[in-house]
């Protein structure tokens, strides 16, 4: 780093590193347990206990629930004497792990008014002293035994601090207030970007390898065959939207996958998520400053894998494969991890050879392994270090709470 320029405190080392650099990890630790705060600061109480659908959480339960995978998968299996906050929260913010035990019910999570926000605070704050104390005092090789469950505790956090912000998005969308998360919130513009960046044909690999954190899925590294193609610099825009609804988008069956068709009829869509047509017949969508005019040189958000299909067709253009995408990204494609989590036409599945890592945190990832559409880049809620040119993101194809939007690409003779 050059002089005057603090490294940041997340990423944190490489967890083979050693000496294992104490005081880095403690600087990362409480980077992004901070942060989760920092973003829910905005939020009263009665904002944090909200679940507007079964597929969003309350503020207060992504607080406690970050907080116990550090007490579940750290604290009580690996720290000798330490003392369990309460009981009962194995139980109460388990999300999916079968192995770790009985768990609520998801769709019940905005029934649980207690513990209050103040209760999840103490809770919090009771594990960050356990965890900064492991830190400091542990001898190097009982923490280098536990070192990569912290730095996995650590990306598991920001993942939630993503999902913090789209689940309060969902929830002030219902809202006949529209309230605004935070007033002077604004969609960043997008780089200039122009054309398509052309890939040949032939063996490339994708997949993690080398130094620094990825998750189990991005691996093993292998071969794939590619096609040759272009893929779009710059992301599907509003203002192209807006011609694919002019154009009767939303009503041609022949755009559709059977399935996308069944879910625009039975859930009324006529536009992407959270958008609204004034009286004057202008679009505003719903963001996180409140109701916004839709501009249509920003980049399209919350579109749903079946719309952003269907948009593709009508272009007739493709959505990247999964590898089409991370070759393209590798090969500087400009703002590839910019500011929408791009749908990719590749189905979320196990990579050749895939192994879920041990234990209860073979959870993670693997069991979700079907029926989801991998989605790549990263987005305007993603925590800055979090996702990186190996990073699958998944999601199912109907979903589109999430700031999710597209590039096209287009096979090459
Ligand atoms: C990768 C975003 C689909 O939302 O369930 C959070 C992230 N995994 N806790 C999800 C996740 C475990 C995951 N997504
Ligand atoms: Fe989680």
């Amino acid at each position: 780093a050059q002089a005057g320029e603090a490294r940041p405190a997340f990423p944190p080392p490489d967890v083979t590193a050693r000496p294992i650099d104490r005081a880095a990890w403690i600087a990362a630790f409480r980077e992004v347990r901070d942060e989760t705060e920092r973003r829910a600061a905005p939020l009263s109480p009665e904002d944090q206990q909200i679940q507007s659908m079964p597929d969003a959480s309350p503020t207060k339960w992504h607080r406690a629930h970050t907080t116990w995978f550090f007490e579940q998968f750290l604290l009580r299996p690996h720290v000798p004497g330490y003392r369990i906050f309460d009981e009962r929260f194995f139980y109460l913010f388990n999300s999916y792990y079968v192995a770790a035990g009985p768990r609520a019910p998801r769709i019940s999570r905005g029934l649980v008014t207690r513990p209050t926000c103040a209760e999840v605070q103490a809770y919090r704050a009771h594990v960050d002293r356990a965890v900064v104390a492991l830190l400091e005092d542990a001898p190097e090789p009982a923490l280098a035994e536990v070192i990569g469950t912290v730095e996995i505790g650590l990306h598991h956090e920001q993942q939630h601090q993503e999902l913090l912000l789209t689940d309060i998005l969902h929830a002030f969308a219902q809202n006949p207030l529209a309230p605004a998360y935070d007033p002077a919130w604004h969609f960043p513009a997008p780089a200039p970007a122009k054309g398509a960046l052309a890939l040949d044909g032939g063996i490339a690999e994708i997949g993690h390898a080398g130094a620094g954190f990825s998750f189990d899925n991005e691996s093993p590294r292998h071969a794939v065959l590619l096609r040759p193609v272009a893929v779009d610099r710059a992301l599907v825009t509003n203002g192209e939207w807006l011609d694919f609804m002019q154009d009767g988008g939303y009503a041609r069956p022949e755009l559709w996958l059977s399935d996308g068709f069944v879910a625009a009829q039975s859930e009324g869509w006529e536009a992407p998520g959270y958008w609204r047509r004034t009286e004057e017949g202008v679009w505003s969508s719903m963001t996180l400053a409140g109701l916004r005019t839709v501009d249509p040189a920003l980049p399209v958000t919350h579109v749903s894998y079946y719309e952003a299909d269907a948009f593709a067709r009508w272009a007739g253009r493709d959505l990247p494969t999964e590898a089409e995408w991370e070759i393209a990204a590798q090969s500087g494609l400009d703002g590839a991890y910019g500011h929408l989590w791009q749908w990719t036409r590749s189905a979320y599945s196990a990579y050749p050879g895939y192994r879920p890592v041990a234990g209860a945190l073979g959870e993670y990832n693997g069991k979700f392994m079907v029926s989801q559409f991998v989605l790549r880049g990263a987005s305007v809620a993603t925590p800055r270090g979090h996702s990186r040119a190996t990073y699958r993101n998944f999601f199912y194809p109907h979903q589109r709470w999430q700031f999710t939007g597209l590039r096209l690409s287009q096979g090459r003779a």
